[in-house]
């Protein structure tokens, strides 16, 4: 679209951050109406109804400051945070870095939010939507699991699901709870929370790292089936570095995560044997990366540095190719696709 390449030119003229504050700011100030729903894609996932499988990835939305905007763009749900329990400004800047000829980005923010009371607020008068809330532990907390479950207690009454983020890689630390003992722990005391009170009826999902072993990933799964989790989140950002230009630390998202969270994303469906929904993310830039996800395990997709790249456009471009691809494969509706290059 030539109007997203003007305006892409003068966003790359910013610092990332700069530039971002300015696309919020501009999604606050233009009132666009692009809602898409299709049969072939419409699907009920976790118990919810989704007009098309395409959501925007935490990090972008983080203190729910437009979440209506972004469906209104296309998306059939968004997700907003990290948001800790207390604010927190996060680390030192600049800590988002454009990989340009990559068609990536790497992040060292550090889970920099307003907070759970201040975003619960925000959300609650003008929630219409379907809207996810990612939550994290803060970075000074003496207790992650404690912050976890103080969130789902939290936002349990005003989120559509809860996104339990174990793996950002700017958080020292968070990322040990994906090893098999903090995990049972986690997943005990949540099964413990759901058991004693009714009110937290809502989807609780978990949000795992590309970069997870092996004998984690298996473990991880086997202990998902039997617990009261629905769904997985496959994956966050990358610390691996490929044929990568920068130095830069932080989480690699964009073009060069889409192969190693698509061949994790194959793992946790096979591990999990199709019995709980996930949602794929990690470079998903066109309607046949979007696809391919589906193929390798995905019910629904989300993205994030593909908007970066490619702008709003790209939304509907997933969402009408998807519908070509499942034409052409013959099925009758996009569920059908979910799973099938998984043996
Ligand atoms: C600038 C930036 C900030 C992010 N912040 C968060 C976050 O707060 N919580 C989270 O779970 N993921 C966060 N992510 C990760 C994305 O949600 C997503 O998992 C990852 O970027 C892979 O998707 P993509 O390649 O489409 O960007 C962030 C990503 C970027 C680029």
């Amino acid at each position: 679209m030539f109007f997203y390449s003007v305006l892409k030119s003068l966003l790359f003229y910013f610092d990332a951050e700069v530039a971002h504050r300015i696309t919020i700011n501009l999604l606050k100030a233009y009132k666009i109406k692009n809602n898409i729903s299709h049969p072939l894609l419409s699907c009920n996932v976790f118990g919810l109804n989704f007009a098309n499988p395409v959501g925007l990835a935490a990090g972008f939305d983080k203190n729910s400051e437009v979440p209506n905007n972004i469906i209104n763009l296309g998306f059939g749900f968004s997700e907003i945070g990290t948001v800790t329990p207390l604010p927190q400004s996060g680390n030192s800047k600049p800590r988002v870095f454009r990989l340009k000829n990559e068609d990536a980005i790497i992040n060292r923010l550090g889970f920099n939010n307003e907070g759970f009371e201040v975003v619960k607020d925000r959300l609650c008068k003008n929630k219409k939507n379907l809207i996810g809330v990612n939550i994290g532990a803060n970075k000074n907390s003496e207790d992650f699991i404690n912050d976890y479950i103080t969130g789902i207690k939290f936002f349990s009454s005003t989120a559509s699901y809860i996104t339990i983020n174990i793996s950002s890689p700017n958080t020292p630390g968070l990322r040990n709870l994906e090893a098999a003992d903090n995990f049972s722990s986690l997943l005990d005391k949540i099964d413990q929370l759901k058991k004693n009170s009714s009110e937290i009826s809502l989807p609780i999902l978990i949000k795992i790292s590309p970069d997870i072993n092996h004998d984690d990933l298996e473990s991880l799964c086997e202990k998902v089936l039997s617990s009261s989790i629905d769904g997985l989140i496959i994956s966050n950002t990358t610390i691996s570095r490929y044929s990568i230009s920068s130095e830069e630390k932080g989480g690699l998202s964009g073009e060069p995560l889409f192969d190693i969270s698509t061949r994790k994303l194959n793992k946790v469906y096979k591990y999990t044997r199709g019995k709980i929904p996930l949602i794929g993310v990690g470079g998903v830039d066109s309607a046949e990366k979007a696809y391919k996800k589906i193929k390798n395990g995905a019910s629904l997709i989300q993205l994030y540095t593909g908007l970066v790249y490619k702008g709003p456009r790209l939304i509907n471009e997933i969402n009408r190719g998807l519908i070509e691809f499942i034409e052409k494969d013959g099925f009758k509706h996009i569920s059908e696709a979910v799973g099938v290059e998984v043996n």
